[in-house]
């Protein structure tokens, strides 16, 4: 599509219509064999669903529990590494990634004698020190069949209508996306399935069908607002992280949008470089509003009935209950 940032346009994968940077091409086989290990808990989300903020949560509770540890003022995405992110970096309006950039120092740090040609986010999350703490928005039919023999996965969806907003958002402050449309043009990319880590209703599903698997952990973004401590203890459970309920209640707090807005260093130094910084200083930065149901008064009637139709007719006899305001 005209508007991507993308330098080499798109690639639509068979089967699934799964959408992605034609980038991913030279990494796809990677991820689909990539080396996943019984200590790793992998947190999948499609886009725009509450990712930083499960990031946050699970590596504080595997490697904070007393919030006590110096390591945590190092950039979330540091401390839980984006195993496909190398796909998302050619973009007409990023520069490449230069020996001096911040990113690069931490690189060649975690990943001493490595080429960082073969992928920097890739390594990273392969030099990264036990127990690995990884990001994705991959579905699960892109990672290796027996991944869930192998490790823990946390899921964690949101509802599409506060999912579309905040994706239009995100697509306008990331200069890989450097989306410069309307927002009722997005919402139509939204439902075409014509967005990156597209169909999302193909990434929901594929997961949601593992929902009982014993290390697969299903959660809905508003469940985590709305249900908190509830969601923390379910978690707490699932990783095996033995947490007592006071620890929880600290980390809920320091997980709290609030806490982590006004933390917020998401990049770290070298952040010009991902944001399109004049639109964050008009509408606002990755922390938007952090909230169920701040979809509301954002689309037009003909948007929401649009919207209402494409929920109903994909959702079909599926048992998921999204809620959409608080
Ligand atoms: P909004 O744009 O609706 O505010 P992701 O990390 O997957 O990109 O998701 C980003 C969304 O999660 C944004 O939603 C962001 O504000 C929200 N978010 C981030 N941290 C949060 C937190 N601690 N509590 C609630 N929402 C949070």
């Amino acid at each position: 599509k005209e508007w991507e940032g993308y330098t080499e346009g798109l690639v639509r994968l068979t089967p699934g219509r799964w959408l992605f940077p034609s980038t991913f091409i030279q990494y796809a086989d990677k991820y689909y064999h990539f080396k996943f290990q019984e200590k790793d808990v992998l947190l999948m989300t499609y886009p725009k669903c509450g990712t930083t903020w499960l990031q946050e949560i699970v590596w504080t509770m595997r490697n904070n529990p007393n919030l006590d540890n110096p390591m945590a003022k190092a950039p979330v995405n540091a401390r839980v590494s984006f195993i496909e992110m190398d796909t998302l970096l050619k973009s007409k309006k990023m520069p490449d990634i230069t020996p001096d950039h911040p990113l690069m120092k931490g690189f060649q740090m975690m990943c001493p004698g490595r080429d960082p040609a073969d992928g920097v986010f890739l390594q990273m999350t392969e030099c990264a020190p036990d127990p690995r703490t990884i990001k994705t928005h991959l579905s699960l039919s892109l990672l290796p069949q027996n991944l869930l023999d192998t490790s823990k996965v946390v899921y964690l969806a949101r509802n599409p209508k506060d999912a579309i907003v905040s994706f239009y958002h995100h697509s306008r402050i990331f200069k890989n996306h450097n989306y410069t449309g309307t927002f009722d043009e997005f919402v139509q990319f939204f439902l075409d399935d014509d967005l990156i880590y597209g169909p999302y209703w193909l990434h929901l599903k594929t997961a949601w069908k593992q929902r009982n698997h014993p290390n697969l952990h299903f959660m809905f973004f508003e469940d985590l607002k709305n249900n908190n401590m509830e969601e923390l203890n379910k978690l707490n459970n699932f990783l095996n992280t033995k947490l007592t309920e006071e620890q929880l209640k600290n980390i809920s707090h320091y997980t709290s949008f609030s806490e982590m807005k006004a933390r917020a260093n998401l990049l770290g130094d070298g952040a010009d470089m991902f944001f399109n910084l004049d639109i964050v200083n008009k509408d606002g930065g990755f922390f938007r509003k952090g909230e169920v149901g701040s979809w509301k008064g954002k689309y037009t009637t003909e948007q929401e009935h649009k919207i209402d139709q494409w929920i109903k007719k994909n959702l079909g006899d599926l048992d998921i209950n999204f809620k959409y305001s608080n």
